[in-house]
């Protein structure tokens, strides 16, 4: 049946060719139309596959954001990715803050400040919690801020990010890494506690991709220019800042 449709619409496309001066256009027309980018507010950007999803279309909680294309992939319960969001309570007031384009794997998890006991007693026992009696007990809670990550960033499966931690745009973080410290843009860490495995591009790199921000950029722009995205060539990277 698919077949069959196919070929009556590949012969009614031929002879539109044989009557045309204009095939080029025509076949550009054609392909723009099936080849539209992907839409972030998709739930499944994958058509046929129920395992991953453009992230932000499945939260929605006062203290959780994310930007667009971000997506998670899990193929046990993708839609219940606020379990890999720990202790994230009203009262403390944070933020898990996730940028653009970002590729999260399955198990990774955010631990929120509402983890956080006292520490500067004798004790570490959350007495206030239980009430009654013990309601009035004085606890004090430190709080690390926010949890921010960046755009494009890849974090991989099983890995386990602090509270208060800032990752930078273009950062790796390797399977199962507990991330403890602030990750530099474009570095890749990994392991407990994840620590430096190298920095992707030098420094002048770094600081060209910051600028050019590309993750900004409207879907039909970064479509033009995904021979620049995938290079990783640093001149032809130059020469596009130049001339922009
Ligand atoms: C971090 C990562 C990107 C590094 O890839 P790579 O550059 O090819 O790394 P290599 O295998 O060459 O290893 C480089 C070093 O990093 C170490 N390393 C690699 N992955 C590590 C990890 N997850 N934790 C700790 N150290 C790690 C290696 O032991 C090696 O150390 P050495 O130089 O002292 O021997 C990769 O190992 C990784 O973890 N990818 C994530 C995969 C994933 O979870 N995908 C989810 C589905 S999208």
């Amino acid at each position: 049946m698919i077949l069959g449709c196919l070929s009556v619409v590949l012969s009614l496309y031929n002879r539109l060719l044989d009557r045309t001066e204009c095939k080029n256009q025509l076949l550009f027309g054609l392909l723009g139309n099936i080849m539209t980018e992907p839409n972030p507010n998709t739930l499944y950007p994958i058509s046929g596959v129920e395992r991953t999803v453009f992230l932000k279309n499945i939260l929605d909680h006062p203290q959780v954001s994310v930007g667009d294309y971000t997506y998670y992939d899990d193929p046990l319960d993708v839609h219940n990715f606020e379990r890999n969001i720990l202790y994230l309570f009203e009262f403390m007031q944070d933020k898990l803050v996730i940028g653009k384009f970002c590729q999260i794997a399955t198990g990774v998890r955010f631990i929120m400040n509402g983890s956080n006991h006292p520490m500067k007693g004798f004790s570490t026992y959350p007495f206030k919690v239980f009430g009654g009696a013990w309601a009035d007990t004085p606890m004090q809670v430190v709080s690390k801020g926010d949890t921010v990550i960046g755009n494009d960033v890849w974090i991989g499966n099983g890995a386990t990010i602090m509270q208060g931690i800032t990752i930078g745009d273009g950062a790796i973080i390797g399977t199962n890494s507990l991330v403890t410290r602030d990750v530099e843009p474009y570095s890749i860490v990994g392991g407990n506690p994840a620590k430096l495995i190298r920095q992707r591009f030098d420094e002048e790199t770094v600081t060209m991709l910051r600028t050019l921000s590309w993750w900004d950029w409207s879907p039909d722009k970064i479509a033009q220019h995904f021979e620049l995205l995938n290079s990783g060539c640093k001149q032809q990277l130059q020469a596009f800042l130049e001339q922009a």
